[in-house]
């Protein structure tokens, strides 16, 4: 019998191979088809006396990437109820029950990365041996998208490695390396990739494989125990906390991992597969799942693959990379592109500052050297790739040149002068401004089609996101060509249109803002911060405008004013910015802000200028207040044609300004909430604390048509 997925080889030591080769896709990947084939295999092997054992490996150089994840649109069909969700995952979770249930030894011969329902077939088999490739991940990360491993993983991994180790595998989703997997003993045995076959035949052969799983065994026990050992105790406890520090516990993924694992560990295997199944069906049809998905997976997905670059133009590669200003940004920059091998010209107003930032560079890396995540020669080779340099001329060859240098129009303008005499037709100018419209800056160049915005975060090592900005006159391959580079770095960008403070920093500003004006409201800042941690933000407006800085904050709604047109009403927040900036509390950076840290613990500053409460104060008004103002910056940010494509909007508010993941971003929220009936509660707010809160006409009249952002 053919199978369109899977090859079958039984060779003539009586051992069948089942080789995963999905050859319309680069990866394989588990869908039903899939699940059915294999079960149709494993029946037609449990059949055949003549087969000695079986091995479970795949035709490419990964083993399987997870479960294809369009069939989560099929548990969520309104006619399906959570005992039908969770018969069907069901269906491939038996199907691992019965690899497992063959009788006959199993091993699985991975080729390299095995994630999700990959690395669930694995621990299924009855020996697991790994082809030794250094880019290859073992991991569950079903968490991250709001989901747990429902084939069996957070039953089968405690099984094998012991609750302590497994628990951080499932609830944080963090995948590891071959080695690491060995370590844990997910591996029995690494080999060189092209042993990996006969290692497994060979393993079956010398008897070294069992034809039954350890939990199938009379008598099994979990290594380390199961959940009804006393010394769990604290071991569920403290996961329990993790579980609920997570974006304000908002995330159920994480609990009901826990509750698996607690409520299965200690009974028979197919009876807390079956508990894993009901904690599934719950989450796949939970919104919270949807919305990761649709964020974490498809839009993010969309962003990596250049969704919003201009067709026709061919691939380009930044070889020479300017970067003028190494400060803080411009040094980050500078490291995440010698990391991927670009020559970066680093240059400052002085040699000698951008020499200091090249040791500053140098110093992470040795950290990483330290750390063991970073390789000494290949730390010596990124250093190779910097040039620090007081000369401009020095510039001459980059195809790109990034400015960040000082936020002021009139100091970027006259360094993009400078630039644009260096008479190089071929190179991007690209600004790295938080706010200043590209098309004002491009006008001190005489090819504004070859000026655009990159917009890293900070700090950019880490942060994944550049927000692209295109002016007016930004060309198709400037645009195309910057996305490459984006791309090129491993970055994840999202494209806007120029407007001042385009799209993030408009919405940051406005949460950061609201937080500011409930302070001045009398609100107890514990209140405010709190209340933006519930929402399942990482932290609250406050510490946000600390860390940003209060000069940043009241630059920002200056240049509002200068640039933008749009109507600036002051209010009781400019009032209180003033104060504090008068002050010089700008924040961390000047020792101290709304808050102080001149303790080792940070603590409200006890000069705030701040009397008693002027409103009565509601908890849930806090957080609606915090919520609806985020979305409605980023509702004007479409209304004025900034964000055109609300999926990638959404990923640039989780990416940019941790807008709460679970919710899916502003426009999902939107359309969660339902138009009208946040046209409705924008209102109540408006009326309660101010007209910044009335929602948009364009809103209003979407809301009576039944139109909706998200048109999928
Ligand atoms: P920074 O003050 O740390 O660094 C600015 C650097 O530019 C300094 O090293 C300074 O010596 C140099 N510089 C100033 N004028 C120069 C000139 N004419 N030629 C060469 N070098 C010059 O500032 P930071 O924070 O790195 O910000 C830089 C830019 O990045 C600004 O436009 C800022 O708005 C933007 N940005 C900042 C973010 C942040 O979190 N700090 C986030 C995103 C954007």
């Amino acid at each position: 019998m053919t199978y369109k997925l899977f090859t079958l080889n039984k060779s003539d030591d009586g051992i069948t191979e089942i080789i995963i080769n999905n050859q319309s896709a680069a990866v394989n990947v588990i869908d039903w088809e899939f699940n059915d084939e294999f079960k149709q295999i494993l029946d037609d092997i449990k059949a055949d006396q003549s087969v000695v054992g079986v091995i479970v490996t795949s035709a490419k150089p990964s083993f399987v990437a997870g479960a294809d994840l369009s069939i989560m649109e099929d548990f969520i069909k309104p006619s399906i109820t959570p005992t039908q969700a969770a018969q069907m995952i069901g269906r491939i979770g038996d199907t691992l029950r019965q690899l497992e249930q063959l009788g006959k030894p199993v091993v699985g011969a991975s080729t390299g990365t095995a994630l999700g329902g990959g690395l669930e077939i694995l621990l299924a088999c009855h020996y697991r041996i790994a082809a030794d490739n250094p880019s290859a991940k073992y991991g569950l990360p079903e968490v991250g998208l709001g989901l747990l491993p429902g084939a069996g993983g957070t039953q089968r991994l405690p099984r094998i490695i012991g609750i302590v180790k497994a628990l951080p595998m499932l609830q944080e989703g963090r995948p590891i390396s071959t080695q690491d997997a060995l370590k844990l003993k997910i591996i029995n045995e690494i080999v060189s990739p092209d042993q990996l076959m006969d290692a497994a035949h060979k393993a079956i052969l010398e008897k070294r494989v069992p034809s039954v799983q350890p939990w199938d065994i009379k008598g099994y026990k979990m290594p380390g125990g199961d959940s009804f050992t006393i010394s769990m105790d604290s071991v569920f406890a403290a996961a329990n906390a993790k579980a609920l520090s997570k974006v304000g516990g908002n995330l159920p993924a994480p609990k009901a991992i826990l509750s698996c694992v607690y409520e299965g560990s200690a009974i028979p295997i197919d009876k807390a597969l079956n508990i894993e199944k009901m904690y599934f069906a719950k989450l796949v049809q939970g919104k919270e799942s949807q919305n990761l998905i649709q964020i974490q997976f498809y839009a993010r997905q969309a962003a990596d693959k250049l969704i919003a670059r201009p067709a026709g133009i061919p691939s380009t590669k930044v070889q020479k990379l300017g970067i003028v200003g190494t400060g803080f940004m411009g040094q980050g920059i500078a490291q995440v592109a010698a990391e991927v091998g670009i020559a970066v010209v680093m240059l400052d107003r002085e040699l000698s500052i951008a020499k200091t930032a090249i040791e500053a560079i140098e110093k992470n890396w040795v950290l990483a050297v330290e750390k063991g995540s970073l390789k000494p020669e290949a730390a010596i080779k990124m250093g190779g790739n910097l040039t620090a340099s007081g000369d401009i001329n020095e510039l001459i060859n980059c195809d790109l040149i990034i400015e960040a240098i000082v936020e002021d129009l009139e100091v970027k303008h006259k360094l993009l002068a400078q630039l644009n005499a260096l008479n190089m037709p071929n190179c991007i100018l690209a600004s790295n401004t938080s706010t200043l419209p590209i098309g004002e800056l491009a006008k001190a160049t005489s090819r504004p089609e070859m000026v655009v915005g990159l917009h890293f975060f900070s700090p950019v090592p880490k942060m994944a996101l550049v927000e692209v900005i295109k002016s007016s006159s930004t060309s198709d391959e400037t645009l195309a060509r910057s996305l490459d580079f984006v791309r090129q770095i491993r970055k994840t960008p999202i494209v806007v249109n120029d407007a001042y403070a385009f799209y993030t920093t408009r919405c940051v500003e406005a949460f950061i803002r609201e937080g500011i004006r409930m302070l001045a409201e009398g609100i107890d800042p514990a209140m405010i911060e709190n209340a933006a941690i519930t929402l399942g933000m990482p932290v609250g407006p406050l510490t946000l405008c600390d860390e940003v800085g209060l000069d940043v904050i009241r630059h920002i709604q200056k240049g509002a004013l200068a640039f933008s047109g749009e109507a600036y009403e002051k209010d009781h927040s400019d009032d209180l910015i003033e104060k504090l900036f008068i002050d010089k509390r700008y924040g961390r950076k000047s020792g101290g802000g709304i808050f102080d840290y001149s303790n080792l613990l940070k603590s409200v500053w006890k000069g705030l200028p701040i009397t008693a409460p002027s409103l009565e104060i509601n908890t849930t008004d806090i957080e609606s207040r915090l919520l609806a103002i985020q979305l409605l910056a980023a509702a004007s940010a479409w209304d004025r044609g900034i964000v055109q494509d609300p999926a990638q909007a959404d990923l640039g508010a989780a990416l940019g300004w941790a807008f709460p993941v679970q919710l899916g971003g502003p426009f999902r929220e939107i359309e969660n909430q339902g138009i009208e009936q946040f046209v409705k509660s924008a209102d109540v707010l408006a009326t309660k604390y101010g007209k910044r809160f009335a929602p948009p006409i364009f809103l209003k009249e979407m809301a009576q048509k039944g139109e909706v952002f998200n048109k999928k």
